[in-house]
């Protein structure tokens, strides 16, 4: 009774603590590239990269992590963003890397961004999933983050998971659980492949092209809430299940000519 009382009350003020300060992008982040292309403002808690005939842009973490939850709230570029790509990602450095990517391909005017996601462990990518969201994310900010835990790594989209990557090492299957990753972003002109496989260039005219960015948190996971997070929850499968079912247009998994062979991971995850 004690012990459930205090632990409510700690939860409780953890959430006033998470709600009340959202944080520093200027404390938390530098100019990885074209540092006349980056903006901060609103007092350091909104960051702009922009992309131009000139350049792209980017920014890098100061910080490092080791498993947690991390997000970071994002409105990509707004009306005509063919051929311009959103980079979002956490890395590791040197050979043999993790990283775990989330690259938003712009489109025309009215037409669907595409999501694509990407798992590279020990060095191993060619992992691409490719997924439409279900709401414009140019018109509001939405929330893309990982819960990276020992056991399994879920993309996030808001509340909504949409890829599953599990620890599954036992079968030889590489897992990020050593390298500590920062977290990086860049805007850039990606149109030899990204809108609709590289037919639709970027239009110039319409630059210059600007993703906003607030909101970035971490959690770890030691402090996530009580939850049991060494499972992914039925609620969480559900939701899953439904963004394979209604979005997903591309998945390395069922790619046979790429892999007549599916990885060994595929069958353990679908
Ligand atoms: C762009 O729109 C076209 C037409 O709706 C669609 O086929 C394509 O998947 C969209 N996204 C990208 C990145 O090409
Ligand atoms: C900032 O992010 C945290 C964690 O993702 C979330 O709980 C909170 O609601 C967000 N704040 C705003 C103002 O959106």
């Amino acid at each position: 009774m004690g012990s459930f009382f205090y632990r409510g009350f700690f939860v409780f003020s953890l959430l006033i603590l998470l709600e009340g300060a959202t944080c520093r992008l200027d404390k938390e982040f530098s100019v990885s590239w074209a540092v006349d292309h980056v903006r901060f403002f609103k007092g350091g808690h909104k960051l702009q990269l922009t992309l131009d005939q000139n350049s792209g842009s980017g920014f890098s973490s100061k910080n490092k992590y080791l498993f947690g939850n991390i997000n970071m709230q994002i409105k990509l570029v707004p009306g005509d963003s063919a051929g311009t790509v959103t980079a979002y990602y956490l890395s590791s450095e040197g050979s043999n890397h993790d990283e775990l990517d989330f690259e938003f391909l712009g489109n025309k005017s009215g037409e669907p961004y595409v999501l694509q996601t990407n798992v590279y462990a020990s060095g191993q990518g060619d992992r691409e999933q490719r997924i439409y969201l279900w709401f414009d994310p140019t018109k509001h900010f939405h929330s893309y983050g990982v819960i990276w835990t020992a056991q399994h790594i879920l993309f996030m989209v808001d509340s909504v998971p949409i890829r599953v990557f599990r620890n599954h090492k036992a079968a030889g299957v590489a897992y990020p659980e050593k390298q500590a990753m920062g977290v990086y972003s860049s805007l850039w002109n990606g149109d030899n492949w990204a809108t609709q496989g590289g037919l639709v260039k970027i239009d110039w005219s319409h630059a210059p092209f600007v993703a906003t960015y607030r909101n970035f948190s971490v959690q770890s996971m030691a402090e996530s809430m009580g939850e049991d997070v060494r499972a992914v929850s039925s609620e969480q499968w559900k939701k899953l299940q439904w963004v394979k079912k209604n979005f997903m247009i591309y998945n390395y998994c069922n790619d046979k000519q790429r892999y007549p062979l599916p990885p060994p991971e595929c069958s353990m995850d679908m």
